[in-house]
């Protein structure tokens, strides 16, 4: 399948000579979400704002929706809806002609019912009335995603959604992204919560330092790399890892006290039944054991530790 954005080679070389990408290869394919995972400073929003054409690319591509985002500019935009990191919603305008007035900015003719089912689905329709000024910060985030959908982009960027939105509206947005990517909206999403990653991706991507070091489906990257670990407390501490369980997975704590076997999860079979007999046959007694399962955020540190 074509895919919705196909960025390649993108580089940005801000005016100071600061590198914020390097060469940034990537599809995204029509109705996923798709997560970018980075620590600040990484280049998300940079990358975004590209494809968004706030920022100009210092070299390479970017196709959205058939369009070439530098030649063919608004036709490109108007396939898109950002919801920008930084809020700007300091006005005294009200939620409403805010919100009508962005559909109008694309040229779109007016749709009132369009834009009530967004403000409701978001929570925003009792306060349709109110001025920017007096909402509270996750309300105006809110107002800003209402305004990015208000021209029915096929694609929505939001860069750091969660950022200041409480616990219980967060869960309220994720439904609602998930209503979208289901009605057909391909979702770009940047966050530092691995958990938002891990709940409401297609796709993860993490970005580091302006490099793309790894794109992967979720669920295949949450197979590969989660490997459970099952650690033994020993009754008396071991010297050293018995001869006969040689070229096993397993590893000693540096007091002895502790023998971890690692594992797949997703296996069928663990080898832990055999390798609790087999310690037993060595004279290994253990007191206590626990699993452990390595996580997104694990392995997220450590790819971008890695670096
Ligand atoms: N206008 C600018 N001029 C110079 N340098 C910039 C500019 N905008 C961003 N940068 C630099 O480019 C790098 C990437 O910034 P960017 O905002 O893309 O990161 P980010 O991944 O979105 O970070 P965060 O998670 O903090 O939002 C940073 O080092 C930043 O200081
Ligand atoms: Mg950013």
């Amino acid at each position: 399948m074509q895919p919705i954005i196909s960025v390649s080679g993108l580089s940005k070389t801000y005016a100071g000579g600061f590198q914020a990408l390097k060469g940034v290869d990537l599809d995204i394919r029509k109705g996923e979400i798709f997560a970018l995972l980075g620590p600040n400073g990484a280049g998300k929003t940079t990358l975004i704002g590209i494809i968004c054409g706030l920022v100009n690319a210092t070299s390479g591509t970017v196709i959205a929706d058939g369009h070439d985002i530098v030649r063919d500019y608004r036709a490109a935009r108007t396939k898109i809806g950002l919801v920008p990191q930084e809020l700007t919603t300091d006005s005294f305008e009200t939620v409403l002609a805010t919100v009508k007035f962005s559909r109008g900015l694309f040229g779109k003719s007016p749709n009132p019912a369009y834009i009530e089912k967004i403000l409701r689905d978001l929570s925003l329709w009792d306060k349709k009335d109110n001025k920017l000024r007096t909402l509270s910060g996750g309300m105006k985030r809110r107002v800003m995603i209402a305004k990015a959908l208000s021209h029915e982009p096929r694609i929505l960027f939001l860069d750091e959604p969660s950022a200041g939105v409480d616990v219980e509206l967060r869960r309220d947005m994720w439904l609602m992204v998930r209503a979208l990517r289901d009605s057909g909206v391909t979702i770009i999403l940047t966050t530092h919560y691995i958990e938002e990653a891990e709940e409401m991706a297609d796709r993860i991507g993490v970005i580091n330092k302006g490099e793309l070091v790894l794109v992967e489906d979720k669920d295949v990257l949450m197979r590969k790399l989660g490997k459970k670990q099952l650690t033994l407390q020993l009754r008396e501490p071991l010297a050293a890892i018995p001869a006969a369980l040689a070229g096993e997975p397993l590893e000693l704590s540096a007091d002895g006290a502790e023998l971890v076997y690692s594992f797949d999860a997703q296996s069928e079979e663990t080898g832990i039944a055999d390798l609790l007999k087999r310690l037993g046959e060595q004279g290994v007694d253990f007191k206590d054991l626990r699993t452990e399962e390595s996580s997104l955020e694990e392995i997220f540190v450590n790819l971008v530790k890695a670096k």
